[in-house]
């Protein structure tokens, strides 16, 4: 398994009348991936942003763009984000009414694909298509707000997703998003988790980029 931490500052919590400055900040100070939540106000109760701002988003991308999609219908609307520029986009198990299809398809177009899970989800619900993701995704929090407690079962759920992936010999990495901060970054980065997602704990920090390298060097080193 790779031994780095990945962070992935989530924009849900930066502010989006200066959504572009908030990005250049994290990418030039070492972010691996900005992670970006789409919520439709049907699958999640919230509504953010969607393929315009995502398009405006590449354009100043120097790192990949990791589309978390909480919305019904990704089935077909993921081709949207696609066409937007995503280079890892991640659909919720609970949504996708074909989720291998979904996933073939994120794949067929030259993007990594990603699957998450909602805490009251079971892991084995992703069982199945384990072997063609690049990415899953546990939801720490349920999904919806930036600045919600972490789920501490989530621990558990991480280090089940990791000896199922050894089970059938795959690797994905594994990204914890919901409550992420250098108490709870440890936490998931010694159950497994490769990729970490924190909104508020680095938005709302004084200093976004030392915030998030303090959450990286924890969790760094618990691992
Ligand atoms: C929650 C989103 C998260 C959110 C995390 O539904 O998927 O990415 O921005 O925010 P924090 O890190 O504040 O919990
Ligand atoms: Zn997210």
């Amino acid at each position: 398994m790779d031994d780095r931490i990945l962070m992935a500052p989530s924009i849900l919590s930066a502010d989006f009348t200066a959504l572009g400055d908030a990005v250049r900040e994290v990418q030039e100070g070492g972010a691996d991936f900005i992670h970006v939540d789409v919520m439709d106000g049907h699958f999640v109760p919230n509504m953010t942003i969607g393929p315009p701002v995502v398009k405006a988003l590449k354009r100043i991308a120097t790192i990949p763009l990791d589309v978390h999609l909480m919305i019904d219908n990704a089935d077909w609307t993921v081709q949207w984000y696609l066409e937007a520029g995503a280079d890892l986009v991640t659909v919720h198990a609970e949504a996708c009414d074909h989720l291998h299809r979904v996933l073939q398809s994120i794949r067929a177009h030259g993007a990594k694909a990603g699957v998450s899970l909602n805490p009251g989800t079971p892991v084995s619900a992703i069982e199945d298509v384990l072997s063609i993701v690049d990415l899953v995704l546990i939801m720490s929090v349920n999904p919806g707000f930036g600045g919600q407690s972490f789920i501490e079962g989530s621990i558990d759920r991480v280090r089940e997703v990791a000896s199922l992936s050894a089970e059938q010999g795959v690797s994905p990495l594994i990204e914890v998003d919901g409550g992420i901060d250098a108490r709870t970054a440890p936490l998931v980065a010694a159950a497994g988790a490769r990729v970490l997602v924190a909104g508020s704990a680095v938005f709302c920090a004084e200093d976004p980029v030392q915030a998030m390298n303090d959450i990286r060097a924890a969790a760094s080193a618990a691992m």
